[in-house]
């Protein structure tokens, strides 16, 4: 399994803010490597299959209608210990508990509205990049 990669959404609310670029460049600054990058609508069906671990929960309907309502924008990125490099990142799901200089800290409004996702292991990092490219669409050199 590899290490090096991992999957962001940047999420309706931030694009319409015109956030996307401040964000990516934090991406960059921070050593990230856009491998693969797109902007799509997300469909419910697939938004249930990405967001299946959380279905049981009590905002799952919520989070559903949140990321079907507009563009989003998603991502492989890659570096040397991504997922954990990229969860201190972007900080704590909740952006009044995320650190100062953190993604989240500086785009997110909410719990729900919190601006992007990171992949929580090098399994589900798999997983999300295959639910959204194919092999020919990430520029991986090694
Ligand atoms: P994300 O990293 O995309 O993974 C799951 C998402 O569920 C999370 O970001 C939040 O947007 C959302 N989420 C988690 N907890 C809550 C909550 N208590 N209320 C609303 N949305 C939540």
């Amino acid at each position: 399994m590899r290490t090096d990669l991992t999957f962001t959404i940047i999420k309706p609310s931030a694009i319409r803010k015109n956030f996307t670029g401040p964000i990516i460049e934090m991406f960059n600054r921070n050593g990230f490597k856009i491998v693969a990058m797109k902007m799509v609508h997300l469909s419910p069906d697939k938004a249930r299959i990405l967001y299946e671990v959380h279905k049981e929960r009590p905002f799952f309907n919520d989070l559903l209608a949140y990321m079907t309502e507009d563009r989003i924008i998603v991502a492989a990125l890659q570096k040397e210990n991504a997922v954990a490099d990229f969860r201190e990142l972007i900080g704590k799901t909740d952006p009044n508990e995320a650190a100062f200089g953190t993604i989240r800290k500086m785009f997110a409004e909410s719990h729900k509205i919190n601006a992007v996702h990171g992949s929580d292991s090098n399994e589900n990092a798999e997983r999300e990049i295959g639910l959204f490219f194919s092999e020919d669409e990430i520029f991986l050199k090694n």
